[in-house]
């Protein structure tokens, strides 16, 4: 080797080296996490503007069904990216990105969050819990998507952000993402349930199946049925012609009856009959959501919110600040707050029609149709005993059980039935026939003086008492309703 061969050999090993420095440095100025975002937005980190909207946690779904569609249709070959590194979920993105840039802390590519949320009674879909993608506006501007799920004081959230160059381009595409979630909520046309969680400290949305009662599994007196049905479903039939003649579509029916009765037994009826309408059930604590519940009502009418046990939250005193009952408010305000003009019906159920009865006059026209749903007459007992034996074959004479029954309500039928059954399967016969005999030890186990608590809470009627000073909604047996004016004289009058 010459002297000029060794000058160009340490010039070019020279140069190696500085490559490799300079690449080292730049790798280190310019991670690729932060390259990929700046080079997709062909802008700098400062220059950024980040749009940003949270939902509850519930609205999770909807949110990536929105981000899912809009992606779909305008970047259809993009591919999430997560982020690796500690703290990522409680920073806010432009953070990660500038502390990465800085060399501060090391946030890297790395694998997408998963999660699932139900979008069904029995489905559920994916969902990005941390992930961002790279996309364009309508018009072809660069943008990233970034979604995420995360919890603010218990309360679970998710939250959408938006980066570009232009703060035009970022709330576009925001708001095509929302518009889309709206036009395709995932929760239109279901039955949901709102309950709350203490736990988790936050309105929880399920999804119930629509369930399919026919007219005759609904006993009740006469003329009851078909006046709830004109009122609930006959309105949502005619909604069109009746907004068109200046009439107004909302809705207020309150079942009022003892327990077990069929006061939720018939609202399932009309979730039935009411298919492609969305239903909101919430019942108890729950109903502190009722704002809410009646939010997503008017977005996703028409639909029924189901406010059931309502004495309960009269009741409560655990929210009131004084005289009146800021939950009770609440509810009868977001009845209120519902305009006429939408496709809403707010159903409300209780065994105490007394404790609403005073709010309700106070405020008149949130309820528009009350109806009592009573324990049954003979011919409803008789109509219960052939309904809960099925296919049974029953060659019992109905008329001395009808009479034993007195003052039963619907459920104890069901449960009779199904003694009844049993007893035939121990003692070896087939319960295919079910003798007036089978029923009638059945029903003497059930009036028997070790039931009495099955009794009162499966309400037969006269042979207990409710003295107010249990919980709403149970009866309280009284011992002395046993003696010889009671329960017992009346079985003896009418053997089996
Ligand atoms: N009127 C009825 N006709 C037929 N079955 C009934 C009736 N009422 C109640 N049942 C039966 O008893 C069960 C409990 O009744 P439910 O509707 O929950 O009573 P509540 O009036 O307390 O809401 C129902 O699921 C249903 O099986
Ligand atoms: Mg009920």
């Amino acid at each position: 080797m010459n002297h000029r061969d060794a000058q160009d050999l340490a010039l070019a090993l020279k140069q190696l080296v500085e490559d490799a420095h300079h690449q080292l440095d730049s790798a280190r100025e310019v991670p690729e996490l932060v390259s990929r975002v700046t080079g997709h937005l062909g802008c700098e980190l400062r220059n950024m503007i980040c749009v940003t909207e949270r939902f509850p946690g519930w609205e999770h779904v909807n949110l990536q069904n929105g981000v899912d569609r809009y992606i779909a249709e305008h970047s259809p070959e993009a591919e999430w990216f997560g982020v690796a590194g500690h703290g990522r979920e409680h920073d806010d993105l432009v953070n990660i990105l500038t502390v990465t840039a800085r060399g501060w802390e090391r946030f890297e590519i790395g694998a997408v969050g998963l999660g699932t949320a139900a979008i069904g009674p029995d489905e559920t879909t994916e969902v990005v819990t941390f992930g961002l993608i790279l996309t364009r506006t309508p018009d072809g501007s660069p943008v990233l998507v970034g979604l995420r799920a995360g919890s603010e004081h218990g309360s679970p959230q998710c939250q959408v952000d938006v980066l570009a160059a232009d703060r035009s381009n970022a709330t576009a595409v925001r708001d095509e993402i929302g518009r889309l979630m709206r036009e395709h909520d995932v929760y239109r046309g279901q039955i949901l349930s709102f309950s709350w969680s203490e736990h988790r400290g936050n309105e929880l949305v399920t999804f119930l199946p629509r369930p399919a009662l026919s007219t005759n599994e609904v006993i009740l007196p006469s003329g009851v049925l078909e006046s709830v049905e004109r009122h609930i479903v006959g309105i949502a039939e005619h909604a069109v012609s009746l907004s068109e003649h200046g009439q107004h579509l909302k809705r207020g029916l309150l079942l009022y009856g003892p327990p077990g009765t069929g006061k939720t037994h018939t609202v399932r009826y009309l979730m039935g009959r009411m298919s492609g309408c969305t239903v909101i059930v919430m019942t108890g604590s729950a109903i502190r959501f009722v704002a809410q519940a009646a939010g997503l009502a008017r977005r996703l009418h028409p639909a029924i919110v189901v406010l059931e046990d309502v004495d309960l939250v009269a009741q409560d005193r655990s929210y009131s600040g004084g005289d009146g009952n800021p939950l009770l408010f609440a509810l009868l305000d977001a009845m209120d707050g519902i305009g006429g003009d939408a496709d809403v019906t707010f159903i409300l159920t209780t065994n105490r029609a007394d404790v609403l009865e005073r709010a309700l006059a106070d405020r008149p026209g949130r309820v528009d149709l009350a109806v009592e749903i009573p324990k049954p007459d003979a011919a409803g007992r008789a109509a219960l005993l052939r309904l809960y034996a099925g296919d049974l074959d029953l060659t019992a004479d109905l008329d001395p059980l009808v009479a034993r029954t007195e003052g039963a309500t619907a459920s104890f039928f069901k449960e009779l039935l199904r003694r009844a059954v049993l007893g035939a399967l121990v003692e070896g016969a087939s319960p295919a026939r079910l003798t007036g005999e089978q029923l009638g030890r059945a029903l003497d186990e059930m009036l028997g003086e070790r039931e009495t608590l099955t009794r009162s809470l499966l309400g037969s009627g006269e042979h207990v008492h409710d003295d107010g000073d249990g919980p709403p909604g149970f009866t309280v047996p009284r011992p002395m309703l046993h003696g010889p004016g009671g329960v017992f004289r009346r079985v003896d009058r009418h053997p089996l």
